[in-house]
Order: structure tokens, then C-alpha cells, then sequence
């Protein structure tokens, strides 16, 4: 297959360290960048040695014949970007939060189906390894899931509205990936301040598993810390941190002075990153950036959206977000943005 012609947007934090980055094993060739700062276009531009740069999309997408866009801005340039996009005929991947409501989530999602082009969504987290071997474990009809339990901490928020919209997301669709449908119960909230709130939210799924999201936006540090824990009639797993999966299975009879568990079955099974040098996508590719984005060209060059997250998969995820905004915009004192 000839290498894609790529377009990025949005040229900030995380496009120019994470992001972008972690496309270097990608068939795609930088031609083209777009940012409405001049500074953050110039820094990425000069550093990753872009060809052409443009303060404004529509004329990047008008001038560029370009094969497939990267954007990371904000939930409302992803919208406009993944449209513009389709309308010119372009593949696109739109970071989280992929628009801004789920009636925008299905409008992209019919565009994208009419127009033949991916609309591929950065919810890493379903590429993360240990969740996706969770997937697996508790697919099983032996593990029976009827319980989830998944906790995270954030660090402080530009404001609450933004922790629920832009962070809580990740957890919601992470619910929605190893369970299926899920509907809203109830929730319970905290204000710490302004930008710093906890909150327990309660679901049920389609499969009939009970389920809470203890969120947080207290962490004194850069990145949030997660737990996740799926109790079945066979076991439990445990995801700690994306670092680390434990598989706790019945355990065997102890009626030996010795036990091979992991041969004979039972007891506990763990996966962990070995702390070796990363070959390849590298050391932290357990997370999913990478894995995300090669699925994305993967589908481009397959012609199949359904290999990666498309946009269509996110519609649940955006109502269920939209429930729970409408809440916390209550309990937590904001007006909800566009409500
Ligand atoms: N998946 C993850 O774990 C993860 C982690 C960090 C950030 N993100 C997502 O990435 C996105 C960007 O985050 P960031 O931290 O880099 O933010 P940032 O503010 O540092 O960068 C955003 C950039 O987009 C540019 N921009 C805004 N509107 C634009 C427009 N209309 N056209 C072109 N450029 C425009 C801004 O000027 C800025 O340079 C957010 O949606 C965030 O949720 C995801």
C-alpha cells in the first residue's frame, strides 16, 4: 500500500508528545499541519520538520490532498474537523471527547458511512492490554460478571463541567467496552471546589451486572491512578493502574505438599509489563496510543471501520455522559456548556 498523506490539527501538549509521536510506525507521511496558535504550530512544525502549515483547517483539507487527518484540540473542533473531513473525502481519528453530544456523535457516524471514510476515536483505554485481556477473561460464560467496580483519581480540573465531560468519559466508555450497554442508576457527589469534585456513579448492564464508577479529581499528581474490579461466579479480575492484571481463579484442592496451579488450573493468573528495554512501539505501548492509531490506518487500508473505534461505537458513550453531566451539573452547581 503507498504510504497515507496525513494532516494534523491541533498542535498542542498532547499532539506534539504523545500523540503524533507515537504514529511513527504508522504508512503515513507528515505533509501537512494545523493549528490556530501560531506559537504551538511553529514548536511542532519545526521540531517534526512539517512541509506545510495552515492556522486554519477548512484550508488546510481545501489545499492538501490529504489521505487522512489527526486531530487532538477540544470536543468541538473534533466535531467540526471529523465533518469537514468527510465532506472532503478524508480519513479521520478525533481524540477524546470526540464531539460534544450524542446527536453529533450519530451525525458523524451516518456522514462516515455515507461517505465511505473512518471516523476513528481515541478512547485508548480499549486498547490498554490489561483491559483488553480483561475483555477476554470475562467473556467467558464460565467467569459469569456480575459485579464492577472501577475507581480513578485525576488531578485537579480546569473546572467540574470539564472533569465530568472530558475525564469521566474514558471510565464510562471503558464500562461500556467490557460490558456492553449500560444504563444510569444513581449517583453521589462531593464538591471539593470549583475544579475538584469525587463522585460514585451507579449502572446497570444489558447483561444484567451491577456496577460503580468511583471518580475523582483530587490527585496531587500529573496523571490519574486507576483500579478496576470485575467479581463473577468463577473468579475475579483485577486491573491495577493499566501496569498490572490479576486473575484470581477458584483455587485448587490443597491436598498436596506441592501444587502447580498455573498447569493444573485455579489460583491466581497475573500479567504484568516487563520492566525490559521496549523494542518496537516501545515501553509504553501497554496503554494503547499506539495500538489505537495503528488501528486506525489499519481500518483506512482494510476499508473496514469496525476494526477500530469507530464513531458509532461512542453514541452510548455519549448519552450515558450526557445523564450524567445533566446530574452533576446540578449536584455540583454549573451550568452544563451547550445544555
Ligand atoms: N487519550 C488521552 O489519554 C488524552 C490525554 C491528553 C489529552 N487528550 C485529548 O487531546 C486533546 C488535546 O489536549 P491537549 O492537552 O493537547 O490540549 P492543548 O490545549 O495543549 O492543545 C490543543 C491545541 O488545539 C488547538 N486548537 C484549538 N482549536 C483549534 C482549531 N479550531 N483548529 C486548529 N487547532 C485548534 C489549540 O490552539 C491547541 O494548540 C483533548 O481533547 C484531550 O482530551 C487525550
Amino acid at each position: 500500500m503507498p504510504e497515507l498523506r496525513l494532516g494534523v490539527v491541533g498542535c498542542g501538549g498532547y499532539m506534539r508528545n504523545t500523540l503524533y509521536p507515537m504514529a511513527r510506525a504508522l504508512p503515513m507521511r507528515l505533509v501537512a499541519a494545523c493549528d490556530i496558535n501560531p506559537q504551538n504550530l511553529e514548536k511542532f512544525a519545526t521540531f517534526f520538520y512539517t512541509p506545510r502549515v495552515f492556522l486554519d483547517f477548512q484550508e488546510m483539507l481545501a489545499k492538501e490532498k490529504l489521505d487522512a487527518v489527526i486531530c487532538a484540540a477540544n470536543a468541538q473542533t473534533h466535531f467540526e474537523v471529523a465533518k469537514a473531513c468527510l465532506q472532503a473525502g478524508v480519513h479521520v481519528f478525533v481524540e477524546k471527547t470526540p464531539c460534544e453530544t450524542a446527536a453529533q456523535a450519530r451525525e458523524l457516524s451516518e456522514l462516515s458511512k455515507k461517505a465511505g471514510k473512518v471516523v476513528a476515536v481515541g478512547f485508548n483505554r480499549r486498547y490498554a492490554t490489561a483491559y483488553a485481556l480483561a475483555k477476554d477473561i470475562i467473556a467467558s460464560p464460565s467467569f459469569g460478571a456480575s459485579m464492577y467496580y472501577s475507581k480513578f483519581n485525576a488531578s485537579v480540573y480546569g473546572s467540574n463541567d470539564y472533569f465530568v465531560f472530558n475525564h469521566i468519559i474514558h471510565h464510562i466508555d471503558l464500562a461500556r467496552f467490557l460490558l456492553g450497554e449500560i444504563k444510569l442508576e444513581s449517583t453521589l457527589w462531593k464538591k471539593e471546589s470549583d475544579a475538584s469534585c469525587a463522585s460514585v456513579i451507579s449502572f446497570t448492564s444489558e447483561k444484567g451486572v451491577i456496577g460503580t464508577i468511583q471518580c475523582a479529581s483530587m490527585l496531587e499528581e500529573a496523571y490519574p491512578m486507576e483500579r478496576l474490579d470485575i467479581a463473577g461466579t468463577g473468579g475475579n479480575v483485577v486491573v491495577d493502574n493499566l501496569k498490572g492484571l490479576r486473575w484470581n481463579r477458584t483455587a485448587p484442592a490443597r491436598d498436596k505438599d506441592f501444587a502447580s496451579p498455573l498447569l493444573e488450573g485455579g489460583d491466581c493468573l497475573s500479567w504484568n509489563p516487563s520492566h525490559g528495554y521496549g523494542l518496537g512501539n516501545g515501553v509504553f505501548s501497554y496503554i494503547g496510543m499506539e495500538a489505537e492509531l495503528a488501528a486506525f490506518a489499519e481500518a483506512i487500508q482494510s476499508g473496514k471501520a469496525n476494526g477500530c473505534v469507530a464513531i458509532g461505537d461512542c453514541v452510548g458513550t455519549m448519552s450515558f455522559m450526557e445523564d450524567v453531566r445533566r446530574v452533576a451539573g446540578e449536584k455540583l452547581g454549573f451550568a452544563v456548556a451547550g445544555a
